[in-house]
């Protein structure tokens, strides 16, 4: 077979190799074109302008060779198929014409695929999502890798937006109405196991051999013996897929849920996802028309502004140079300032010894472990050790499940993880993260012991959440390598990690915990060393003001439900309740020296604790629960409103909702004041993804500048006459609200949206 391998191998395509950049085209004389595709200067392939002309001139082509018997589609990286649309180009997309010319263009263009008369393959090895998704979509046939890395979504709904190009048609045709719900409603992608199960692909094909596997497809495609996709449906799903009063009764439910999920309607793509794809089932002209014209409209709501500016401050979060210390006063630039690429390479971290194989310990190693770290739990005597080998063996069996991990994978991960009362593997520890009671002496006596059996270039980390880091740093000989790593619970779940730094620790340090941190998956933060760091300590204020009002008489229920509508997704009382209110009493504790009025907040909790009142663990709190589920407030208090509303200025806000969230405003701008962090958009990040914080409010100090710095400190002076000086605002706030300008102006990146 001749395979001629160049940008225009064909007579149809001839011409175009020297205007094609991103795509490679080659074909052989069985009539089999190959289009690879391959953006130039991205570490991953996404569809931009420049993708979409080229892709178009490839696509006219196609439709006029008769000679083309099999096109297949694929990614010329290793990074994957495709990571969807450029968000940037997306989020600059403000003129009406130009969006909609856009919009309509990807969609005629997917249209225009699944018109070539050549069938065509999309061969999917690694991540292929959104726009990418929704170009397989258009394919006759997709083969993907088996590979763990292979997962295939439309995450549009993430950014508040929905899919445009034709993926609220395709898919529920593709895979049936109530397979494709879940997965644009949810944003959530699938592996490729699950992809087969729902007939999303057509053949999972080993990663290892993909090449060779795509050309057995092919092979069997051109001699027609490629069989038809299976989808698995239960029959009574197929039933109502069938019937048009099914598929309303389907699509009704979606909006029940919807509704039931966000009776508030905070996040509108949903119910408009849903319309786009019920349009689209009687006419699917009208579908698209729908897809464009709701995209438009969502493109313009705050709520996809906001959810667009997090997922830039998560990208800039990633990025290693967001974290590299200003030049020092004398201008001299430090090891940290050179450009990750160019600076000298960094010592790996392979081995890892984690301190305490409790809770956070064991999570923590599984983590790694899965992520192929070696890893050495070091408990504190045998009892603990089998304690701690027990809840690990619990969470990989967890993680295995949520995987669709096989047995090869399981005893690979068992192979990296050890657990073990000695110490012996301090010695060739790259790093030790102690993860020890939340005591201080215990952790300095730790830190004391470690010191002595690590070598030189090894890192040593707390994951306290509510000391002081310098405290056990002092300890050492060597506090330019400790730093804090605080991970939240539960580790697999929460992206955020905080990364502390205290006065001495070493730029490189830095550097190497941020590129661990990322290599587990997680979105770094780094704070300076202070009680609390950002997340618990901007959370507490809020936590306790709640604690506050039941002090008062307030009924739970008056107090989280209010806070439910603003958009968290618990009210505060039920969060303690959760987290446990003894763990809220610690924090409370350490955090007292920092907050002013938090006395009394810290001596009721510690109350309850003392009267095992503590949550959720112990079936009583602030709410009382029957087999682990909340039943009803513990006490049924006053629900009256505290708080005469004509005296306010117009925040958007209840009386409720205000008292409960002016605390946690006041207390992120005074970690601004404080230099905890650099910039504000790094408090609302870490406390929208540590917290869950209402992401469509884009976060504390986005609520902020969106609500009118003047208007929260002249409402803030009035709570604080009513209720303390914790609700004096803080000098950054006074500034800002002098300023006029918003806070987020100070960040050019987000100018742009
Ligand atoms: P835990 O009480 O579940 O586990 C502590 C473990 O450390 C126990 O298994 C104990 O046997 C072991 N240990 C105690 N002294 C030791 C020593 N000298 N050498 C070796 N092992 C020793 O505690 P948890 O909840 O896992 O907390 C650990 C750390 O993580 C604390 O600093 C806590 O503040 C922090 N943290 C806890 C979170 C949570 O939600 N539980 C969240 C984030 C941080």
């Amino acid at each position: 077979m001749n395979v001629t391998k160049s940008n225009s191998a064909s007579d149809t395509l001839a011409g175009l190799d020297s205007q094609l950049h991103c795509f490679t085209v080659a074909r052989d004389d069985r009539g089999v074109v190959s289009v690879s595709l391959d953006v130039p200067n991205r570490s991953m392939n996404v569809i931009d302008e420049r993708v979409l002309d080229e892709l178009t001139w490839i696509v006219n082509s196609l439709q006029t060779d008769a000679t083309a018997k099999v096109v297949v589609f694929r990614s010329g990286k290793a990074s994957g198929f495709l990571a969807g649309a450029d968000v940037h180009e997306i989020a600059g997309l403000h003129d009406h014409e130009l969006l909609a010319q856009t919009l309509r263009r990807g969609q005629d263009l997917f249209d225009r695929i699944e018109q070539i008369s050549a069938v065509t393959v999309a061969a999917i090895d690694g991540p292929c999502m959104g726009g990418g998704l929704e170009w397989a979509l258009a394919c006759d046939h997709r083969v993907i890798s088996d590979s763990p890395a292979t997962r295939l979504g439309l995450p549009e709904i993430r950014l508040g937006l929905l899919p445009a190009w034709g993926g609220t048609q395709r898919l529920p045709q593709t895979v049936g109405l109530a397979a494709a719900l879940p997965l644009i409603l949810k944003g959530k992608a699938v592996d490729a196991t699950r992809a087969i199960r729902i007939g999303l692909a057509d053949r999972m094909v080993s990663a290892a051999h993909f090449s060779s596997k795509v050309a057995q497809v092919v092979a069997e495609v051109l001699d027609g013996k490629f069989p038809q996709r299976q989808r698995n449906r239960s029959w009574t799903t197929r039933i109502a897929e069938r019937l048009a009063i099914g598929r309303r009764m389907i699509l009704q439910q979606a909006r029940h849920e919807i509704h039931k999920q966000d009776p508030e309607q905070h996040y509108p793509a949903a119910l408009l996802v849903v319309d786009a794809i019920e349009r689209g089932l009687t006419d699917r002209v009208d579908g698209l028309a729908a897809e464009r014209q709701h995209f438009a409209t969502l493109l313009e709501s705050p709520t996809s502004r906001r959810l667009m500016g997090l997922f830039f401050q998560r990208e800039r979060a990633k990025n290693l140079k967001t974290w590299a210390p200003l030049p020092s006063s004398d201008g001299s630039p430090k090891a940290a300032d050179q450009p990750a690429d160019t600076a000298e390479p960094l010592p790996e971290i392979r081995n890892l010894v984690v301190i305490g194989g409790g809770v956070m310990g064991a999570e923590i190693a599984q983590l790694a472990a899965a992520k192929d770290f070696h890893v050495t739990v070091q408990e504190i005597d045998a009892a603990a050790a089998d304690a701690a080998r027990k809840r690990i063996e619990g969470l990989v069996k967890q993680w295995a499940k949520y995987q669709h991990a096989d047995e090869q994978m399981l005893t690979k991960i068992r192979q990296q993880l050890h657990v073990t009362c000695d110490d012996t593997a301090l010695s060739k520890a790259d790093l030790v993260i102690e993860a020890v009671v939340e005591r201080e002496s215990v952790k300095r006596q730790v830190f004391r012991d470690v010191e002595r059996l690590i070598g030189d270039d090894t890192l040593l980390v707390s994951n306290t959440s509510s000391l002081r880091v310098q405290r056990m740093a002092e300890v050492t000989s060597h506090p330019d390598r400790v730093a804090g790593l605080h991970f939240f619970n539960p580790v697999s779940r929460m992206e955020l990690v905080e990364v502390v730094h205290t006065h001495d620790t070493d730029p490189r340090v830095l550097q190497r915990l941020l590129q661990f941190a990322r290599s587990l998956g997680k979105t770094p933060v780094v704070t300076a060393d202070s009680p609390g760091f950002i997340v618990n300590r901007v959370l507490f204020p809020y936590l306790g003001e709640a604690v506050q009002m039941t002090i008062e008489g307030y009924d739970a229920e008056f107090i989280d439900r209010p806070m439910r509508s603003f958009g968290m997704p618990m009210g505060p009382l039920e969060l303690l309740d959760h987290v446990g209110i003894d763990i809220a009493a610690h924090v409370a504790d350490s955090l007292s020296g920092v907050l002013p009025d938090a006395q009394a907040v810290a001596e009721r909790l510690k109350e309850m604790s003392e009267a095992g009142e503590l949550g959720k663990k112990s079936g009583q709190g602030f709410y009382l629960y029957k087999d682990g589920k909340m039943d009803r407030p513990v006490v049924s208090g006053q629900s009256e409103c505290f708080a005469d509303k004509e005296v306010f200025c117009d925040d958007g806000l209840t009386p409720t909702q205000r008292r409960v969230l002016y605390p946690m405003i006041n207390e992120a701008m005074r970690c601004l004041d404080e230099k905890i962090v650099r910039e504000s958009w790094m408090v609302d990040l870490a406390v929208v993804l540590g917290t869950g914080f209402a992401p469509f409010r884009g976060g504390p100090l986005q609520w902020l500048d969106d609500a009118g710095a003047d208007v929260v400190r002249q409402n803030m002076e009035i709570l604080a006459e009513q209720f303390g000086s914790h609700f004096e605002p803080v000098p950054g706030l006074l500034a800002a609200a002098q300023w006029k300008e918003p806070l987020m102006r100070m960040h050019p990146s987000l100018e742009t949206l």
